[in-house]
């Protein structure tokens, strides 16, 4: 790559999602040859068109089983011990070479039939003027999950999803937002757990104390407690981890009104790996960030007001407030777009060439008006709950699923990272969070 490309290639990729873009520009090759037709009532070509994209789709499921056979492969190579020259031979899937960005799946994805599904509902492949958009594609991909855990259920005649977690801003409320007792995600949270599905709120918010979860979490708890069909076990298999992978809480009654969320001690949870981790490491990571953030706030010249939030395992910093004489009102004082991506980057790239930080695992992620280093991550929230609920025998990752609208490849968004312990739902609005949840549960 010449200096100049590698550079752009560099501040976008950021925003990018290799997978979705290279469906989208497969897709756009029949929708510029064939779609061309304005006359409103010419079905022939609308049908063409959708054949050809329902083919495309079609393929792309033969190239995700090959991958899934490959990295089948691969790991029996590393239990066998095997060397570099067996890697070698093994080579790379079709897909991996075609997206070198691509990460794991976990189950196989029915996309012809969800993409048929959705161009039912959404009349892609009528449009003549737009092609297939990044959103058609992730909206698709989401069917295509969804399908897969319904249509087993219904042949195999069991429940094949164990564990569905959810992120919190953005994915269950607003941004910023509470889950209250209105919210219309709530009767689906309540048919996941009466199905014995563990449901995990997986947060970057991070408090130590349950206290701010159950006010932000009102509505959901109240219903947990007040329904009628829910067993105590069902209503146990609700938890909160906090801070991406920082605190742990479960749901719990005593009496008729004693309920909200009960710390569970680390020692019950935390993973192997993560009780190596030095808490000096963790603090002069966390230091190192910190130091990262006032720099950034004088060569940026960003407002006075703008506060930077030191927690036990996370630094942060966030929109802030002054008052306006004129309008006689505190007013918000916020950060550009540009502002927090450039944050984000330079935090990611100083933190991935700090010692103390690569012993560890953190998360920096910027969260549309604050951008955060968080210690831990979501990969590892979800393989701790995973472990929680089922010691002896986790949970796998094709047995769970991950809700959230942050998925942007690494350094600017935190649910990336739960692609790597479970499959996931990539949400724009919690909206869509109930539109898919409706799709998965109905019969
Ligand atoms: P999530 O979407 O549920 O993962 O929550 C992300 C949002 O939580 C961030 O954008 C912040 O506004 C907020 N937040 C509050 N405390 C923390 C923290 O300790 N670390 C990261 N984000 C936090
Ligand atoms: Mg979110």
């Amino acid at each position: 790559m010449s200096s100049r490309y590698r550079v752009e290639y560099h501040l976008k990729s950021h925003r990018k999602d290799g997978f979705v873009d290279w469906i989208k520009g497969l897709l756009a090759a029949p929708f510029v040859l064939h779609a061309v037709s304005q006359d409103l009532e010419d079905w022939t070509t609308s049908q063409r068109v959708r054949s050809q994209y329902a083919q495309i789709f079609k393929d792309i499921e033969v190239l995700i089983d090959n991958k899934m056979d490959f990295d089948a492969r691969s790991q029996e190579l590393e239990k066998s011990g095997a060397g570099e020259l067996e890697y070698e031979l093994l080579g790379k899937s079709r897909l991996k070479q075609l997206v070198p960005t691509i990460g794991s799946f976990f189950t196989e994805l029915p996309l012809e039939k969800a993409f048929l599904w959705g161009d039912s509902h959404g009349a892609i492949s009528d449009r003549r003027m737009v092609a297939p958009s990044f959103n058609d594609v992730r909206r698709i991909l989401n069917t295509a999950q969804v399908f897969y855990f319904k249509d087993n259920k219904r042949r195999l005649n069991r429940e094949l999803l164990k564990l569905v977690t959810f992120d919190g801003d953005v994915t269950l409320y607003e941004d910023g937002g509470s889950l209250t007792f209105s919210n219309p995600v709530i009767p689906y949270l309540l048919t996941l757990l009466e199905r014995n599905i563990r449901v995990g709120i997986v947060t970057a918010a991070g408090y130590d104390e349950p206290q701010k979860y159950e006010s932000r979490l009102e509505g959901l708890i109240t219903a947990v407690h007040d329904s009628t069909s829910l067993t105590q076990t069902q209503k146990r298999n609700l938890a909160i981890m906090g801070g991406e992978s920082n605190y742990l809480f479960q749901y719990y009654e005593e009496g008729t009104s004693e309920y909200g969320f009960k710390t569970v001690p680390q020692e019950e949870w935390l993973l192997p790996h993560m009780k190596d981790w030095e808490d000096r490491d963790i603090q002069q990571t966390l230091d190192f960030a910190e130091k990262m953030l006032y720099s950034l706030k004088k060569r940026l010249n960003l407002p006075e007001e703008v506060p930077i939030i030191r927690k036990e395992r996370a630094v942060g910093i966030v929109s802030g407030e002054r008052f306006d004489p004129i309008i006689q009102r505190q007013v918000r004082v916020g950060l550009q777009r540009e502002q927090l991506e450039e944050i984000v980057l330079t935090l990611q790239s100083s933190l991935e060439t700090f010692l103390p930080a690569r012993r560890i695992q953190f998360s920096c992620f910027d969260g549309g008006s604050d951008v955060w280093c968080d210690i831990g991550g979501k990969d590892l929230g979800l393989r701790i709950l995973q472990r929680f609920y089922q010691p002896s025998d986790p949970i796998k990752a094709s047995e769970t699923l991950h809700v959230g609208d942050q998925f942007a490849p690494i350094g600017s968004a935190n649910d990336f990272k739960a692609r790597l312990a479970g499959c996931t739902l990539w949400i724009a609005s919690p909206a869509e969070t109930v539109v898919n949840l409706h799709k998965l549960v109905s019969d």
